[in-house]
Parts: structure tokens; C-alpha cells; sequence
């Protein structure tokens, strides 16, 4: 696998050892004091070692600093506290290097240098958040996306809710996709994660915004994660499998600039209520959301299913969506991700306020059709 160099919106080099390139590309952005920002689960990892190698090592002398206060499912804290270290430590840039996770609050740390005192809460994405610090963005997961991304996911302190920060000045000023740093990430996070991407593909491409360019980009990281996220789940080795996950999963964001629907704001609820991996939440809401879509628009899924590989052009609408959303089941299956939410500690009694929530929720006012809070309820209980 060869380096290759695109930009659909952001810098971005990919391939086995682009890591390497580290070094030289940082002073050019302007970078010299880096803040490495990541959680704790990395830093005993093959990846983590990787990059400590690539920025120069560990020892004395050297230019990095690290934070590693973030959580899964990160909350305002762990911006505040990021943005601290890096003021004490007088850096210049961000290396946000892990999931979703890290990579939200690597960028998200940047809006607290810019000006301390914002309230994340009352987060103004009309002001002008052009001249943010810089950062590079280093995904270790192959799932969110958020390293091409505009937006950061944050829990926020007053509300219990994901907040999405969202502006163009968050995007990361430089991508280093090199999978090397996911050959470790074991195989259910690597279901996961790679579900989540599948989830922004197919719920990007049926929100009916217009934007063909980004239906294609969608469509093609259908394929690549129908071809790939077998193989990376089976064999967390093949670096082949591993790199088009996280070209995959770069392309879902990129997709998801269209907006996404039901399936995600079924999602986030289930992260701040009941603490569920967000991939995870997804993979088990998919095929629900799928079949609700599907009904009340007829021969929504027939291109999906085409990316998937299924023969369903000619197939009348109903067909094609029930083949296709069929297809999906036993994919997921296939990554034993075909488990309900009360084995993840999902309760009825909690059914209430994740239909609160999911109704508050942004995602769903873009689905390819609406839904109410019945809706959601009916939902819920379809998947608990
Ligand atoms: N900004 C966006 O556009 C966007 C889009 C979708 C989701 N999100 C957010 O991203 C977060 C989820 O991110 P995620 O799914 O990547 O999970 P994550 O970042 O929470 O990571 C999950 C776990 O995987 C571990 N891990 C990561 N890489 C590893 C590796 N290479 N080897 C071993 N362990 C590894 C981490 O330590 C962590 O324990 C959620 O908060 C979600 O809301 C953001
Ligand atoms: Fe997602």
C-alpha cells in the first residue's frame, strides 16, 4: 500500500507508516509545542508507542506534551481541563490521536484557547472561529469520522445531553490516516466503530438534502465497509482491510455534512443515558430505523443494497428495501452485533427519557421522513 495525498475538505495522508511523516509536516503547520490529547485506554497500546516514536520518543528533552483526561462519551470537563494543560504548558497546536472520543476534544479544546471564558453550553457557532489553533487529527478507531468533521460531540455539564459543537473552524488542519494505529483495537470495538460508519453512509445518503457529491461518497463507503469491516473484524492484522475501514469511516463524515437521521438520534440517548458505546448503539437501532424509514418511503434503500452488492435494480420498491435492510440484519450478525439493548443493561424504566431526549435530539429532523415521539417509543421497544 503506497501513500497516496487527497483533500475532500480536509489534508489528509493516508497509508502503512504515514505516522512517519509527523516529524517534518509539524513545524510546517506551525506546530513545535504540541499538546497530545487522548485517553487513558491508549496509552498502554501498540498505537500509542507508535506515535511517541513518530513525535520523537518519550524522553528528556522532548517537545510534546500529553493529556489523557478524556472520557468515552466526553464531557465539558474534559475540554476545560484539556485547554488548561495546554495553557500551563505554553503549546501551540493539538495532536488529537485516538476515537471519536479524543478527537472531539482535541479539536473542541481549541474553541476554550480562542476564548477562555466560552461557555460551551451557549456555544455562539455564527461568531467567527476562523484562526483556531492548529491540529492534526490521528483517528485510532474506524468509525466516527471525526477527523474530516465540523463538529465535536461533547456531553455538556448542565444538560446531561451530547451537545454537537459544530463550525468549520473545528476542522482539523491536517489527517494522518495510517492503520497501523487500529491494528490493535479489538474486534467488538472494531464492529462497532466500523458500524457507526456504515450507520453515517446509509442514513447520510437517505436524508434528502440535496448533495450528489455527497450520495456518492456515501455509497462507495457502503462498499467499502461491506468489503472491509468483515475482514478488519476477523483479522485485526490485515492492514489492507484496516486502512480502507478508516478511508470508510473518513467518508461517512465527509457524507454526513448532509445531515443524518432517526438511527443517530435513536443513538445519542442511549450514550448519555445508559452510557452505551456509540457504534455500538447504533449497530443495534440500524435495521429498526431502516424498516420505519422504509415503510413510509417505499424503495428507499434499493442503491444502498446496490452498493451492498444485491441485485435489486429491477426489484419492485418494497423488495429492494426489505432484501437490502435484510442483507444489513445478517451483516451485522455476522460481527455479533445482532444483541439487544436490555443485555446492555437497558431498562423499560429508562424508555422515557431516551424518548425525551431522542426527540430533542437534531439527527432526526433530517430523516428521510418524520417521526414523533410514539414513533420513537415504538422504536425503542422494537430493539430493548
Ligand atoms: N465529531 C463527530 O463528527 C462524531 C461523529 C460520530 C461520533 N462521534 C463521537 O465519537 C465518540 C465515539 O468515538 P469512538 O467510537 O471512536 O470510540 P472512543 O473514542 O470512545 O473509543 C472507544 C475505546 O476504544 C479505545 N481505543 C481506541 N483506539 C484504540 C486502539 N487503536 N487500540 C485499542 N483501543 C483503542 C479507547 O481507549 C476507548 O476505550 C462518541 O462520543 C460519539 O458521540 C463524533
Ligand atoms: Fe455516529
Amino acid at each position: 500500500m503506497s501513500l497516496a495525498s487527497f483533500s475532500f475538505p480536509t489534508r489528509t495522508l493516508y497509508g502503512i507508516g504515514a505516522r512517519r511523516e509527523l516529524e517534518s509536516q509539524l513545524p510546517r503547520l506551525g506546530i513545535r509545542r504540541p499538546l497530545v490529547v487522548t485517553d487513558p485506554g491508549l496509552l498502554p497500546t501498540q498505537a500509542f508507542a507508535y506515535l511517541a516514536e513518530a513525535l520523537g520518543g518519550g524522553g528528556q528533552g522532548r517537545s510534546w506534551f500529553l493529556f489523557d483526561g478524556v472520557h468515552p462519551n466526553p464531557v465539558e470537563p474534559d475540554v476545560t481541563a484539556g485547554a488548561e494543560a495546554y495553557r500551563q504548558h505554553g503549546c501551540d497546536g493539538i495532536i488529537a490521536f485516538g476515537g471519536g472520543s479524543a478527537l472531539d476534544v482535541g479539536k473542541a479544546i481549541r474553541l476554550l484557547i480562542k476564548r477562555p471564558d466560552l461557555k460551551l453550553g451557549a456555544f455562539p457557532w455564527d461568531d467567527d472561529w476562523s484562526g483556531l489553533a492548529p491540529c492534526v487529527c490521528i483517528p485510532t478507531t474506524a468509525g466516527t469520522g471525526s477527523e474530516v468533521g465540523r463538529s465535536s460531540v461533547i456531553t455538556l455539564t448542565a444538560t446531561k445531553r451530547k451537545a454537537v459543537l459544530f463550525t468549520p473552524g473545528l476542522l482539523a488542519n491536517w489527517v494522518v490516516l495510517d492503520p497501523e494505529f487500529t491494528t490493535g483495537l479489538p474486534p467488538k470495538l472494531t464492529a462497532a466503530t466500523g458500524a457507526d460508519a456504515l450507520t453515517h453512509c446509509i442514513e447520510s445518503y437517505t436524508c434528502p438534502a440535496f448533495h450528489p457529491m455527497c450520495d456518492g461518497i456515501a455509497l462507495e463507503g457502503v462498499r467499502l465497509v461491506i468489503e472491509a469491516l468483515p475482514k478488519a473484524y476477523r483479522n485485526g492484522a490485515d492492514l489492507e482491510a484496516r486502512g480502507h475501514m478508516l478511508v470508510a469511516a473518513a467518508m461517512g463524515a465527509v457524507a454526513f455534512q448532509k445531515d443524518l437521521g432517526v438511527v443517530h438520534s435513536l443513538a445519542h440517548p442511549l450514550s448519555t443515558v445508559c452510557g452505551l458505546h456509540h457504534g455500538l448503539a447504533n449497530a443495534l437501532c440500524l435495521v429498526a430505523g431502516m424498516k420505519f424509514c422504509a415503510q413510509r418511503k417505499p424503495g428507499l434503500y434499493r442503491r444502498v443494497g446496490i452498493a451492498c452488492g444485491l441485485e435489486v435494480m429491477q426489484c419492485p420498491p418494497a423488495e429492494a428495501d426489505r432484501l437490502t435492510i435484510e442483507f444489513i440484519e445478517t451483516f451485522l450478525a455476522g460481527l455479533e452485533l445482532n444483541t439487544r439493548l436490555r443485555e446492555h443493561g437497558v431498562t423499560p424504566e429508562q424508555l422515557e427519557a431516551l424518548v425525551a431526549q431522542a426527540m430533542d435530539d437534531p439527527c432526526h429532523q433530517t430523516n428521510a421522513v418524520p417521526v414523533t415521539a410514539a414513533d420513537f417509543l415504538q422504536l425503542y421497544r422494537e430493539v430493548l
